[in-house]
C-alpha cells in the first residue's frame, strides 16, 4: 500500500498552481470536488460513472488517500486529482465557476458549540464555493449528526446563492442515485443514526 501511494500520489496530486482543467489527461466537460473524500468510495465511484469529467478530491488523512489510490488503481481511473491536504488552501486559488458541483458528505460534526470555528462549512468556504461552482450547478451535502444537519442546512439555506432544491421529505432521505454509500455512512446506519441528503443549486446571476 505504502509502495502505491509513493508511487502514484504525486503524478496524481492536485496541483494549486496550475487550472484545474488543464490537470486532466483530456479536458473534462465537468469538474467536481469533493471535500473530506473519507476513504473515496464516494469519489472513485461517481468518477468511473463519468469517464468525461474531472473530479478534485481533497482528504488531508493519509490513509484516506492511499485508500483511493487503492480505488483508482483497481478501477484503472484516470479522471482524478488528489489534493492531501487542506482543502481551505486550493480554494482560493481557483477560477471562478471552475465546478459543476461539490460534495460535503458526513464532515465532522464539531457538534460542541465552542468547536464551531472548525466546522468546515464556515462562511468563508461557503463563499468560496459559491464563487466556484457554476450557476445551476450543485452543492451536495450529508451528514447523520443532529447538529451537523443544523449547521449545514443553516449555512447553505442561509447563503443567497444556494438554493435548497428538496419539495418534500423524502428528498432529503433518500440518498441521490449517483452517490454511493459511504465507509462513514455504513457506520452511522450500522449505529441507528439516519443519514440525510441535502441538494443545492447554484442560483444564476
Ligand atoms: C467524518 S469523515 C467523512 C468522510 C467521508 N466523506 C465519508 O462519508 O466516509 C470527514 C472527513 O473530512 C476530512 N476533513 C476534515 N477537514 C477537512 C478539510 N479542511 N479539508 C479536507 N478534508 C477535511 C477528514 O479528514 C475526514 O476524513
Amino acid at each position: 500500500m505504502q509502495g502505491l501511494l509513493d508511487e502514484q500520489l504525486p503524478l496524481l496530486r492536485y496541483a494549486p498552481a496550475e487550472t484545474p482543467v488543464a490537470q486532466f489527461d483530456r479536458q473534462p466537460d465537468d469538474i467536481f470536488l469533493e471535500i473530506g473524500f473519507g476513504g473515496g468510495e464516494n469519489l472513485a465511484a461517481v468518477a468511473a460513472t463519468r469517464p468525461d469529467a474531472g473530479f478534485i478530491g481533497a482528504e488531508p488523512f493519509i490513509n484516506g488517500v492511499a485508500s483511493l489510490i487503492r480505488h483508482i488503481d483497481e478501477r484503472e481511473l484516470s479522471n482524478i486529482r488528489i489534493w492531501d491536504d487542506d482543502v481551505r488552501l486550493i480554494l482560493g486559488g481557483m477560477p471562478d465557476a471552475c465546478l459543476a458541483g461539490a460534495y460535503v458528505l458526513f464532515p465532522d460534526p464539531w457538534p460542541k458549540r465552542r468547536h464551531a470555528a472548525r466546522r468546515i462549512l464556515a462562511p468563508a468556504v461557503l463563499d468560496e464555493l459559491a464563487r466556484l461552482v457554476r450557476p445551476e450547478g450543485s452543492l451536495v451535502l450529508a451528514s447523520d449528526h443532529p447538529v451537523a444537519k443544523s449547521w449545514l442546512l443553516q449555512a447553505a439555506c442561509s447563503h443567497p446563492d444556494f438554493r435548497w432544491t428538496a419539495r418534500r421529505p423524502v428528498d432529503w432521505r433518500t440518498r441521490p442515485q449517483a452517490l454511493v454509500p459511504t465507509r462513514y455512512m455504513r457506520k452511522a446506519e450500522r449505529e441507528s443514526r439516519i443519514p440525510n441528503w441535502f441538494l443545492f443549486e447554484r442560483q444564476p446571476g
